[in-house]
């Protein structure tokens, strides 16, 4: 099944016209700017998130070979491997998000012949560090969410126990009280469904809040979109959808923010990694049509110690979606990014 869902995939993206010109380039960074691979997996390894925990170590979930959820401990080690936690008993781990200090929230489902979701087998499952001793996780399933297509990305709402969960194919976000199971639809506009001519049903992809607002990703629309909420996550009355920035790429994947308010969103299908300004103004810092560098970038997180505050760690699928120059591919991988220069 898997070989025919990454042709359907690779069919459909080849009919997307070609990269991506006149993007703002800021006259004060020296760009690129500078990457390490921290670690690469064998071929055929499709990493699709990326969260970080309180004491730095990195978390992966995959999309394929299966859906399993790694940590990479001490990623600015020279010899930092990733070690498996667990695989869940679907195809594929999708997006993961902190609902709590220490305690995550992963999504995963199945996919059919036709590359989307399936319907009735999406569940979330909650990772909880913070109640056990050492370093493995205890791990529970929240929720079958029944009526979910294809669940993307995830966002904690920060205090509330509860985290909302981008719908790609629904064009929506799934609310989800995390301790009880309950979920409903938290957020679903126009902005967030995939549009007209997208090659593949996904529209709304990342989910993040961020200093009073949630914004997301419109894949195939090449958007980032913002709504304002109360501190409970929920739209404030009379509040409109944003956009923020419309970026001339071919896709928008996740992304995430620094303290500056700058997001950094990962575009896939271009190979590149780009910095969008809070006026909207984008610029490529990483990577390029033609270069393994990011290839497949799917998410990105920066890092949480002191030694790395300023480092955005970068996953990968490796190219499988959309192979640079037509035909290589490698191994998924994380990419530590330098982005004090910036
Ligand atoms: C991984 O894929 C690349 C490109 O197809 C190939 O050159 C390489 O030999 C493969 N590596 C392994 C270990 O199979
Ligand atoms: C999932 O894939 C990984 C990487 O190939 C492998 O190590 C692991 O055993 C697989 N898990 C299951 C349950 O198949
Ligand atoms: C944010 O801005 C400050 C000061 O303007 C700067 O020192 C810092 O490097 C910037 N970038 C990040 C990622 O915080
Ligand atoms: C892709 O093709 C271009 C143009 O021929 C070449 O410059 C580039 O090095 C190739 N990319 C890789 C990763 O080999």
């Amino acid at each position: 099944m898997l070989p025919t869902v990454l042709n359907l995939v690779t069919c459909a993206l080849a009919t997307l016209s070609s990269p991506v010109h006149g993007l703002l380039h800021d006259r004060h960074s020296k760009l690129p700017l500078p990457a390490r691979i921290v670690y690469r997996f064998p071929n055929r390894t499709w990493i699709e998130n990326i969260a970080v925990r309180p004491n730095g170590d990195l978390l992966l979930t995959t999309l394929l070979p299966n859906a399993s959820l790694y940590t990479l401990e001490d990623p600015q080690s020279p010899r930092a491997r990733p070690r498996l936690l667990h695989t869940f008993d679907v195809d594929s781990l999708l997006g993961i998000a902190e609902s709590r200090p220490d305690k995550f929230v992963v999504v995963g489902g199945d996919f059919s012949s036709r590359a989307v979701g399936v319907p009735g087998t999406f569940a979330a499952w909650t990772v909880d560090f913070g109640s056990q001793l050492g370093s493995h996780p205890r791990i529970r399933k929240a929720a079958n969410i029944r009526e979910a297509v294809f669940l993307n990305g995830v966002t904690e709402l920060p205090g509330c126990g509860e985290v909302l969960i981008a719908d790609s194919a629904l064009g929506r976000a799934w609310r989800l009280d995390v301790e009880t199971g309950k979920y409903t639809v938290g957020i679903q506009v126009p902005e967030m469904a995939p549009v007209p001519d997208a090659p593949l049903k996904i529209g709304i992809n990342g989910i993040h809040f961020f200093k009073g607002f949630v914004y997301w990703t419109n894949s195939f629309e090449a958007t980032l979109y913002r709504i304002k909420v109360g501190y409970n996550g929920h739209p404030t009355p009379g509040s409109g959808v944003e956009k923020v920035a419309k970026v001339d790429v071919a896709f928008l994947d996740d992304f995430t923010f620094d303290y500056n308010a700058t997001a950094w969103a990962t575009t896939h299908l271009d190979n590149k990694l780009v910095a969008i300004k809070p006026n909207g103004a984008a610029v490529v810092v990483e990577g390029s049509a033609q270069e393994l560098t990011v290839a497949g970038d799917t998410a990105c997180h920066f890092g949480r110690t002191e030694k790395d505050r300023k480092v955005l760690y970068i996953v990968t699928d490796g190219g499988i979606a959309s192979p640079v120059n037509g035909t290589m591919v490698e191994g998924g991988k994380v990419v530590a990014v330098d982005t004090s220069g910036f």
